[in-house]
């Protein structure tokens, strides 16, 4: 199964700053997902990015929203159409003539399989947060207070662990990382206390 998208534009220029409204994206989110731990994982993602956005990039209120519509709709087809990742979803968003620095962003957010490679700042976020969110949402699964307590060195111990959440991908953190120029201890910090947060 091949999931690389083989091109590296998305959407048209003229549609830059377009974007779904917040009743519109959370209706695409809830017809197209139906499982909850991928619904909370993409929710959590997309707070990520928003907090993110305001707190490091100095992004207006109309910006914030569009790292978060990134975020919440970057696994979209996953769920129902796994053979589609993320050409679907991709596809679906430039139908709609949506802003196409979003839509590169989800491409680019796995680039090992879809041969994209991250570019902006909204595009590198997306990468980086997506597998070590996951990680740590793992993580606080199996601690006896969830993410109560949870700090750095404990993350950074279950990343060492290879059986660990073994589906997440040590490599792409690292390479993430690199790419956003932010050490992983900082990142680790900033997902703590955000993801703890969220709930479906
Ligand atoms: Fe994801």
């Amino acid at each position: 199964m091949s999931l690389q998208l083989h091109r590296q534009t998305f959407g048209r220029p003229e549609d830059a700053g377009r974007v779904l409204s917040r009743q519109e994206a959370f209706q695409l989110f809830h017809d197209w997902v139906l499982n909850p731990k991928l619904q909370l994982h993409m929710l959590q993602v997309a707070q990520l990015m928003r907090s993110w956005a305001a707190a490091k990039e100095q992004a207006t209120e109309t910006d914030q929203w569009r790292w978060e519509m990134a975020g919440l709709l970057h696994d979209a087809d996953w769920d129902q159409w796994p053979e589609l990742h993320c050409k679907k979803i991709i596809e679906h968003l430039e139908s709609l003539h949506i802003d196409p620095e979003i839509i590169r962003a989800i491409a680019s957010h796995g680039h090992a399989h879809f041969g994209v490679v991250p570019v902006t700042r909204v595009d590198k976020m997306l990468y980086a947060f997506d597998e070590l969110s996951g990680l740590i949402h793992a993580y606080s699964l199996m601690r006896p207070g969830g993410y109560e307590g949870m700090d750095v060195k404990g993350v950074k111990k279950r990343l060492k662990e290879k059986s660990f959440a073994a589906n997440v991908s040590r490599d792409d953190i690292k390479d993430a990382c690199e790419r956003a120029g932010i050490a992983l201890e900082d990142l680790i910090a900033f997902i703590i206390p955000i993801q703890a947060t969220v709930t479906l």
